[in-house]
């Protein structure tokens, strides 16, 4: 009779490796709760899990960011989020992460599109942010607005904390991984930015399971119409299909707002 690869010991020697020893504990478990059951040894399903692992967390950064200076360069900024030297290290920042960073060219267009209809906005739920919360100064939200911000690694949530602190904002960033639990604040509006598709390459179909936990009135949801290579593949068609037929199934009204590198719903729950 084969035995499976001990779970645990593929967790330990996953987060022992210095690419992934800030991953969320409770993702890394996760995967690794689906490859064992797929491998014959631990060296191939701790291969397999890192594998994912780099696939959903690490292909939207060229390089590790240096977080260490980049704290040091925000603690020298002015606490004004708003002043030249503040926009330009966020704007900068903003680059270092690919998702973010294909955003730069229409941020300010983006965020009054989408929200300058339903003001005032008074909080802010940024799931899977990755460096969103950067363009904080670009959104047209209220100075004190609550701002809730998760992703899956802890050395990034914990620079945007003192993000939020240096600039005296109303902002919580800490980890979550969606696909076991979405963080429970209740918010006017949830970000949910080119997040899906990368969800749903770690568990198929998850998509409408996590829309329905989250406790927002408005939901901002987004996809990429181009892959992080460049390619367009009909990824505009293959997203507005399958997610317009999903709100259609949950009977809740939305706007479409097209943009040159990304493709988003607002979405009214009206709850
Ligand atoms: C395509 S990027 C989008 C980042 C950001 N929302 C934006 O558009 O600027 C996807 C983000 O999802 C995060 N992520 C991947 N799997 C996750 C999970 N299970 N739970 C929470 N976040 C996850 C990644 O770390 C990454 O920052």
């Amino acid at each position: 009779m084969s035995t499976l690869p001990d779970v645990d010991e593929v967790i330990r020697q996953v987060l022992g490796k210095k690419k992934y020893q800030h991953l969320d504990a409770d993702l890394v478990a996760f995967i690794a709760g689906a490859e064992v059951k797929k491998r014959t040894s631990l060296k191939e399903a701790v291969k397999a899990t890192t594998n994912k692992l780099h696939q959903v967390a690490w292909a939207y950064w060229n390089d590790q960011p240096a977080y260490s200076a980049h704290a040091k360069e925000l603690a020298n900024l002015p606490p004004d989020i708003h002043a030249g030297d503040s926009r330009a290290f966020c704007f900068r920042l903003m680059q270092e992460h690919a998702s973010t960073r294909e955003r730069l060219p229409i941020l300010s267009d983006f965020y009054h599109a989408l929200l300058d209809d339903i003001q005032p906005v008074n909080s802010i739920l940024d799931l899977a942010c990755g460096f969103n919360p950067l363009a904080l100064g670009w959104m047209p939200i209220d100075p004190t607005a609550a701002y809730t911000a998760c992703d899956i690694f802890q050395d990034m949530t914990d620079f945007l904390q003192a993000f939020f602190d240096h600039f005296q904002k109303n902002g919580k960033a800490g980890l979550c991984n969606l696909l076991t639990r979405i963080p429970q604040e209740k918010a006017q509006v949830a970000l949910l930015l080119k997040t899906l598709p990368c969800l749903e390459q770690t568990e198929k179909d998850s998509a409408r399971r996590i829309l329905t936990g989250i406790d927002a009135r408005s939901l901002i949801v987004s996809f990429p119409v181009r892959s992080i290579g460049g390619k367009e593949k009909g990824m505009l068609a293959h997203y507005s299909s399958q997610f317009e037929s999903l709100l259609s199934d949950l009977g809740w009204d939305y706007k479409k707002f097209l943009f040159e590198s990304e493709l988003a719903y607002r979405v009214e729950r009206g709850n």
